[in-house]
């Protein structure tokens, strides 16, 4: 079943729209939120970001959502395949967060990825989801630990040098 948005409390899930690109650009270009990823932000990765994304959706038909608060797009919360270069952390899809920092500290990733995980497991019939976190980023974890993941083993992240945690969470 085709759904186009998810709705909470405070937020709507939705899918992208071409004004989220720069908002999204912005976002990802802020130091704060670069600190903990996967890989280093450069400018290549913050331009491809929005396509990526997109393209993600069309050819899988989810994708992480784009999830706006009064009204205002804020970042995204959602699942997706793990990329690449990370392929040892899979085959499970990866629900990730990211939110600009003026909102964090809110509990609004935490509700946004609730609401992306229920429709995971639900809808989408995954079995299984991960993330894939930065072992100092204590905030993700957080996250992760109120969305019930448990910290399940290490791999090595080769574009940072370093082992980085997968989490995993069961429906
Ligand atoms: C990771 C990230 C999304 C977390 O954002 P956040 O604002 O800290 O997370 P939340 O919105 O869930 O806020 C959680 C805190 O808000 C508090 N909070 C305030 N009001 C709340 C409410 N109404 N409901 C729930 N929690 C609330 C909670 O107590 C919680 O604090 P705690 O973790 O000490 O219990 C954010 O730091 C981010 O975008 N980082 C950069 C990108 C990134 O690293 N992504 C993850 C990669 S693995």
């Amino acid at each position: 079943m085709r759904v186009d948005e998810l709705r909470t409390d405070r937020l709507r899930l939705r899918r992208w729209q071409p004004d989220d690109e720069p908002a999204m650009a912005t976002i990802n270009r802020h130091p704060d939120v670069g600190r903990y990823l996967n890989r280093p932000v450069d400018e290549a990765s913050v331009n491809a970001f929005y396509g990526v994304i997109v393209d993600h959706w069309e050819t899988h038909g989810f994708g992480p959502w784009a999830v706006e608060h009064e009204g205002e797009f804020v970042g995204f919360a959602g699942p997706a395949h793990v990329p690449p270069f990370l392929a040892e952390a899979g085959p499970a899809p990866e629900l990730g967060w990211r939110l600009h920092p003026d909102v964090w500290g809110l509990g609004l990733a935490t509700e946004a990825a609730t609401a992306a995980r229920d429709d995971a497991f639900e809808r989408l019939e995954l079995p299984e989801i991960i993330s894939i976190i930065h072992p100092q980023n204590t905030r993700s974890q957080r996250v992760a630990t109120k969305l019930g993941l448990t910290r399940h083993r290490q791999i090595h992240n080769p574009a940072l040098g370093i082992s980085t945690d997968i989490w995993l969470g069961r429906a």
